[in-house]
């Protein structure tokens, strides 16, 4: 194989990237990038892969979610605070109905460049540039809005740095404080069925906070009821800016990608050939692949390799995105072939992106009934392999979105119009996330009990 460098992958064919129109502001950009503090730290990621290594190992679940999207217009304080509060939430439900240690990765801090299926959009004789997230142009439909401006690099770096700022004051500050449960409900899901069965769990642990005070393990004593770690993920699609955030580790000389935790490569770049690929091999991070439907298991095997040649456990993150129709066909030929090659990986299941539909309203939305149930299913198959399912992978929200349909607390097609947000794909809202939660703590206890 050849040597890898930072920029290695522009020797590669690079799929979904922008045509910035003016080269000499992309340097000058790409440069000014290159001088920046890191937002993360080596050796952090390096604690996340070996916390992943547990999950590797069946001992611990990976909960990754957040946003499909970041945004520029929706950043804020209320926006972060909330996704916070629910992935705290979920991370509670597995943790104490479910058994297991959770480690917890947002969509966040990062998550604003998106592939997308086709190169321009039409809207009736006008067609422009694909919206690729705000880090790359405008969801503004207009000749201006969809150019592809390279000081937005700059605007998703200053908002990361934000937004990892108040994570990172969350984590350690008192929010995550055990004795918070429950306050992290949010104030609209207070009324719902599932809301109220959280409140139930939520007395559950203060009792036993309650006595374990007693026996003199408190807040005080115990870094792990008054703190937690939190990581930051996004997709590494936008190639010029995480190879702007790639530098050598003072400590170990090894190359870290430090604008995140963990970075994952998307269904559409994961071509063994391709920049992506090449780019992801060499940093040293905890990383991710997406293994649609087309996905052979041959290739996942050689990505595998390619990816992971020290097979170290943790290091890599198979993320399944088949859809509820699909996953119970091509999933179990995945699992024989790493199983087979003895390669160590956490399967983790993404029921998001294989689902997604047009609703009767023309919305592009996904039913919660083909998340659960490819929720359910991915289960299932690992139980027949006798193969840990190691995590989830969600687009959600702490907000009272309405973007998909269905869940307890039944959004319909006309619903989906009055809270719909998103400025890409559709999110689970706080309640339909909590859902999932009971759903999955239900079937880790099964597993593991
Ligand atoms: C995503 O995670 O938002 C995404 C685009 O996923 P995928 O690459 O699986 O389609
Ligand atoms: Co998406």
């Amino acid at each position: 194989m050849s040597i890898w460098t930072p920029s290695s992958w522009r020797e590669k064919p690079v799929l979904q990237q922008p045509t910035y129109p003016d080269m000499e502001a992309l340097n000058r950009v790409e440069k000014d990038l290159r001088s920046y503090p890191p937002l993360v730290f080596a050796g952090e990621a390096r604690n996340l892969k070996k916390q992943l290594g547990d999950v590797a190992n069946g001992k611990a679940f990976l909960l990754q979610g957040g946003d499909c999207a970041e945004s520029f217009s929706e950043f804020s304080a209320t926006n972060i605070r909330d996704s916070f509060k629910v992935m705290m939430q979920m991370a509670v439900v597995m943790t104490f109905a479910g058994g297991l240690p959770v480690v917890k990765v947002g969509r966040m801090g990062g998550q604003f460049a998106k592939p997308r299926s086709s190169d321009t959009e039409t809207i009736g004789d006008v067609t422009l540039p694909s919206y690729r997230g705000d880090i790359i142009n405008s969801v503004e439909f207009t000749e201006e809005g969809r150019q592809p401006d390279p000081r937005r690099m700059i605007e998703a770096y200053h908002q990361s740095t934000a937004t990892l700022n108040l994570l990172r004051a969350f984590a350690t500050g008192g929010m995550a404080d055990l004795h918070q449960v429950h306050k992290w409900n949010l104030d609209f899901a207070h009324q719902s069925k599932v809301a109220s069965k959280y409140e139930e769990l939520a007395e559950q642990i203060s009792q036993s906070l309650e006595f374990m005070d007693a026996c003199g393990v408190n807040s005080s004593t115990f870094r792990t009821l008054r703190e937690t770690d939190f990581y930051t993920s996004h997709e590494a699609l936008l190639l010029p800016y995480e190879e702007a955030f790639t530098r050598q580790d003072s400590l170990t000389g090894d190359w870290y990608d430090v604008s995140a935790h963990m970075l994952w490569i998307g269904d559409r770049t994961r071509q063994l050939d391709g920049a992506h690929v090449e780019f992801m091999r060499g940093i040293h991070n905890p990383i991710g692949i997406k293994a649609g439907p087309s996905m052979d298991p041959d290739d996942l095997i050689k990505l595998i390799n390619t990816l992971n040649p020290e097979n170290e456990a943790g290091r890599l993150n198979v993320i399944v995105r088949m859809g509820a129709d699909k996953v119970g066909d091509h999933l179990p030929a995945l699992i024989r072939a790493v199983e087979k090659e003895g390669q160590k990986v956490v399967w983790s299941c993404d029921p998001m992106h294989g689902n997604t539909i047009k609703s009767s309203t023309s919305y592009k939305t996904r039913p919660v009934d083909s998340i659960l149930s490819e929720m359910k299913q991915f289960f299932q198959v690992h139980k027949a392999e006798g193969t840990h399912a190691g995590g989830v992978h969600l687009e959600m929200t702490g907000k009272n979105v309405t973007e998909c349909v269905g869940g307890r607390f039944r959004v319909t097609d006309e619903d989906l119009s009055s809270r719909y947000h998103t400025h890409c794909d559709p999110r689970l809202n706080a309640d339909q996330s909590l859902e999932l939660a009971f759903l999955i703590a239900d079937t880790l206890k099964a597993a593991t009990h």
